[in-house]
């Protein structure tokens, strides 16, 4: 399958440890946020582009007795390893294939929509799959500030190894919006839901959580980034170098979490 799907990094061999990275530096907020619009016992939640699952294995237990959960993902490996009794899993590509309607309790996506040609068009997708009275739960990354260290004056973190780096990264891997969080709310107002709200959180990142995600980024498309001319192999060095001692503390891109409710009939 080749599916929908910018800068796709399945196939790689670090793609598990890279979304698991992820799953440790989003995590606490994203159940936050669930807890906060009282996901509990007895709800139908779908998972969109659920990746290495920790959040599908978490609703999976949260809305035991009585919930179920279906994840899906164009790559469903790591999620069927995960065996609960709440939840199924199924391969499939939310931009070419019709989800059930009126289904769901609750439709969350993650670190997607930056990914796809058409965005809208997946939300479209989730929107009709809500039930009246459902939540959509939107979140991705923005980068509202540059990622530096956050101890510049370590010896091995010298701002020089960092922030070039991953504005490199950015300017020659363009098809991830660097903004992209910002862009989730409009979704919500284009389907005309209720009760919306959201929320920004940004712990600093560090070696097991959004340092490491995004030095593994950087690794994917290292002879990429060599080949545009934009780093030296030097530089590259020197970033990795930094980012495998536990002192790799950067200013982490803010995570944005945007909610709003299917308008009950
Ligand atoms: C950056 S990862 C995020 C994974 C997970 N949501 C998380 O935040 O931990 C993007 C995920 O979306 C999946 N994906 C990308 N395009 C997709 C599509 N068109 N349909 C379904 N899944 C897709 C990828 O396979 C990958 O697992």
């Amino acid at each position: 399958m080749t599916g929908n799907y910018q800068l796709d990094q399945r196939g790689w061999a670090r793609e598990p440890e890279r979304l698991r990275a992820l799953e440790n530096a989003c995590d606490p907020q994203t159940t936050a946020v669930l807890n906060r619009l009282g996901v509990g016992p007895g709800w139908r939640c779908l998972e969109v582009g659920a990746g290495a699952g920790s959040i599908a294995a978490w609703l999976a237990d949260t809305v035991t007795p009585g919930g179920t959960v279906h994840a899906v993902d164009l790559d469903t490996t790591l999620l069927d390893q995960l065996a609960r009794p709440a939840l199924t899993v199924e391969r499939l590509d939310i931009t070419t294939t019709e989800l059930p309607t009126h289904a769901f309790d609750l439709v969350h996506a993650r670190c997607l929509l930056e990914h796809l040609h058409d965005p809208a068009a997946a939300v479209h997708r989730m929107v009709a799959a809500l039930r009246p009275g459902g939540w959509l739960v939107l979140e991705t990354f923005d980068m509202l500030w540059d990622q530096l260290p956050a101890w510049p004056t370590h010896p091995v973190s010298g701002q020089d190894a960092v922030t070039p780096v991953y504005r490199a990264f950015l300017e020659h891997l363009p098809a991830v919006d660097r903004h992209g969080g910002r862009s989730l709310i409009e979704h919500l107002y284009t389907h005309r839901l209720d009760n919306i709200g959201g929320q920004l959180h940004a712990d600093l990142a560090d070696l097991h959580g959004a340092s490491r995600w995004l030095r593994l980024n950087v690794e994917r498309f290292h002879a990429e980034l060599l080949a545009s001319g934009a780093l030296s192999v030097d530089q590259l060095d020197r970033f990795y170098a930094f980012h495998d001692q536990p002192e790799a503390w950067i200013t982490p891109p803010l995570q944005v979490s945007v909610w709003g409710r299917h308008p009950q009939d």
